[in-house]
């Protein structure tokens, strides 16, 4: 059979042009037709790129169009059919599409659209007919001339068929009243039924012996220029019938057909050198790969070690969709089935469940539920930071924060880049009215949408909510963890010191030198503190508390230290070497304490009889030196002192030597 040109209704190029628009980058139109499969109650979704990236195809195995169908829902603008069933799918899905304008997505992206389909079930009509007394009425008359006659002749049934008489009143005719001739021609039998002055026919066509082949030039419609135009737009879209094999599945094939050059470009483009971690830096196909993935209806990567307890109701919500498996051929690579990205903080310090803010949202209509991570590293890859949105199983274009982005700074945008979340709306914010044409976004004025965005941000005025509270968790995470390793740090550098102390007196008693005599003498000398040793202690570990968590020693800890968010308690095992305030002096341990001593106390003092050195932390040179500097000056200045007490430059030697020795 010839292809044949069908009809566009009623539309200015220009509008086509304007809409088709809407959908970019190129995956965002793409995804449309993963959408359409969904909503076909497809079980398998296969796309196949081509070699040489000549074509892309999508296969579905959903419900598939007849003709009619096809004619209908697809080659028409603002034809969906979604409103038919309260939006649900054959198969019970909650259908993301209901504009009718999905297929122009690609309008932009490829030269033509194919499209191959066949439906098993039938198509199920109804027409108002004449009656004038006509005792045949023509199949044409009712079914149209979409599919030639002689195709479907044997393929029309009346299920019904009402009569209404000039006076107006209706009546259901019985089978007796008319019968379909064997040229497919409807003949009205009964004189009774022949008086009606119309009649309102309910009809089905079996289409399953017809598969459909349709092409859609885009080219040719986006090149239209003039409202004049309009009487060409028939040429369109063409349709061709090929019987179908017998026993043959419901299913549909949309094929892209000649991608335009920029589009090539961008699915072949290498990857950033150097540049891994965001998905934009990635290859053509990498990053197509991972955009489909997070927009299309389909499970959720949530391997099965990861065992979040808060992904819990997560996992059973998504045990309970019906989606669909979408398997993808890159070129002539082997084919594989994609699943959703998410962040699992996977390898890192603080598991995923320590940083879960749970989010369940049940007002006025609006049913949400999901989580949001307050993470202690930055995200990567950064695209998936911000809040994924789920509405009908499909992503509300990329995570974001509902616009906050760009209202809050320092800090506070800066722990943005530690936050991601996943939100699936159970109910709502599905309307009409709800999401923009190209699903990028929600419109603000939308009711269920100012619902959401309050309980996530708070008032116009201030930020509050849930992200403010995710927001306070980052920040005072840390705000604890640079408290703590500031701590940590200082322990550090004391214990350094005090090892480097060691070294030097170790050394300089082995010198040959008076002084060094001196030294080794001193240690002998029974010698004792008095003012420090009775000053009020200066802890060198914290106390009870570090950056307002409660503190707990805890032997045999495999981290210096561990910090618990949940139970608000910081963890540190005082018996590592970083917390040991001993140092070893020429055979002997001695244990350095340190004193809030007088101004006029000495700087340090040694107690030979109980091994300890008391540094006087209250003494005024402190003030102009930092705390290891202070602490290695004190205890060298003051052995020095010792060391050579009746001889001024032997004293200023030594100690000058001490406090430089660095040990190889
Ligand atoms: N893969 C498919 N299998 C079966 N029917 C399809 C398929 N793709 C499209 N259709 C039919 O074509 C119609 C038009 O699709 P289109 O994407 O243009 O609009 P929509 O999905 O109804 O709404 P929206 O513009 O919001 O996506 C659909 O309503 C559906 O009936
Ligand atoms: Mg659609």
């Amino acid at each position: 059979m010839e292809p044949r040109g069908i009809g566009l209704s009623g539309v200015d190029p220009g509008i086509i042009r304007e809409l088709s628009g809407i959908y970019k980058p190129f995956i965002k139109a793409f995804k449309e037709l993963i959408s359409n499969a969904y909503d076909a109650d497809a079980k398998r979704i296969a796309v196949n790129i081509r070699d040489d990236f000549s074509t892309i195809e999508v296969d579905d195995d959903g419900n598939g169009m007849t003709p009619y169908d096809f004619h209908e829902g697809f080659a028409r603008l603002g034809g969906s059919t979604a409103w038919l069933r309260d939006g649900k799918s054959p198969g019970g899905r909650s259908r993301i599409g209901y504009k009718g304008i999905g297929f122009l997505a690609t309008a932009r992206y490829c030269q033509a659209l194919k499209v191959e389909s066949h439906a098993i079930r039938p198509f199920i009509g109804s027409r108002p007919i004449e009656g004038r007394g006509r005792k045949v009425i023509p199949l044409r008359e009712i079914v149209g001339d979409l599919v030639p006659a002689d195709l479907v002749k044997d393929k029309v049934a009346i299920t019904r068929m009402v009569a209404t008489s000039s006076t107006g009143e209706s009546r259901r005719l019985s089978p007796k009243d008319f019968q379909i001739d064997n040229r497919g021609n409807l003949r009205i039998t009964s004189a009774r039924a022949l008086k009606a002055r119309a009649y309102t026919i309910n009809y089905k066509i079996d289409c399953r012996h017809l598969l459909l082949e349709a092409s859609l030039d885009f080219d040719y419609i986006l090149g239209l220029e003039h409202r004049g135009d309009l009487r060409v737009l028939a040429d369109f879209c063409t349709v061709r019938y090929r019987p179908a094999a017998q026993g043959a599945r419901s299913h549909t094939r949309v094929t892209l057909c000649g991608l335009k050059d920029f589009v090539v470009r961008e699915l072949s483009a290498p990857r950033t050198k150097g540049k891994a971690r965001n998905i934009v830096f990635k290859s053509g196909k990498e990053q197509f790969l991972w955009r489909l993935a997070r927009t299309s209806p389909i499970r959720d990567d949530l391997s099965e070690e990861f065992s979040g307890e808060s992904l819990y109701r997560f996992r059973e919500l998504q045990e309970a969709a019906d989606l669909p498996m979408l398997v993808v051929k890159w070129r002539s690579e082997e084919p594989i089935t994609l699943l959703r990205p998410l962040y699992l903080a996977r390898g890192q310090a603080i598991p995923f469940e320590e940083t879960v803010v749970p989010v369940e949202i049940d007002e006025n209509g609006l049913r949400v539920s999901g989580y949001l991570l307050a993470r202690s590293e930055i995200i990567y890859p950064a695209e998936l930071r911000g809040i994924s949105i789920r509405v009908r199983n499909v992503a509300i274009g990329d995570a974001s924060f509902l616009g906050w982005e760009h209202i809050l700074s320092g800090p506070r945008k800066a722990a943005m880049s530690q936050i991601t979340g996943e939100l699936l709306v159970l109910d709502g914010l599905d309307a009409a009215d709800a999401i923009n044409p190209g699903r990028e976004s929600f419109y603000e004025e939308n009711h269920h949408y100012r619902v959401l965005k309050r309980a996530l941000m708070g008032s116009e005025e201030s930020i509050g909510g849930l992200v403010n509270k995710t927001i306070k968790a980052v920040l005072d995470r840390s705000r604890v963890r640079s408290q703590v390793n500031d701590k940590i740090v200082e322990a550090r550098r004391r214990r350094k010191v005090l090892v480097d102390i060691s070294s030097a007196v170790n050394y300089y008693a082995r010198v040959e030198d008076p002084s060094a005599r001196g030294l080794l003498n001193f240690f002998d000398t029974p010698i004792r503190a008095d003012g420090l040793a009775s000053s009020r202690d200066v802890p060198t570990r914290p106390q009870h508390k570090l950056a307002g968590f409660e503190l707990e020693n805890r032997v045999g800890l495999k981290a210096e230290v561990e910090i618990d968010y949940q139970r608000r308690k910081v963890r540190v095992d005082f018996a590592q070497d970083t917390w040991n305030t001993t140092i070893y002096l020429n055979g002997h341990y001695y244990e350095v304490l340190l004193k809030q001593g007088r101004p006029d106390h000495p700087i340090c003092e040694f107690d030979n009889e109980g091994r300890r050195i008391f540094v006087n932390w209250g003494h005024p040179v402190k003030l102009h030196m930092d705390d290891t500097g202070f602490l290695k000056s004190a205890i060298l200045l003051r052995l020095a002192y010792h060391a050579a007490p009746r001889d001024a430059d032997a004293m200023m030697n030594l100690a000058l030597n001490m406090l430089s020795f660095r040990a190889e």
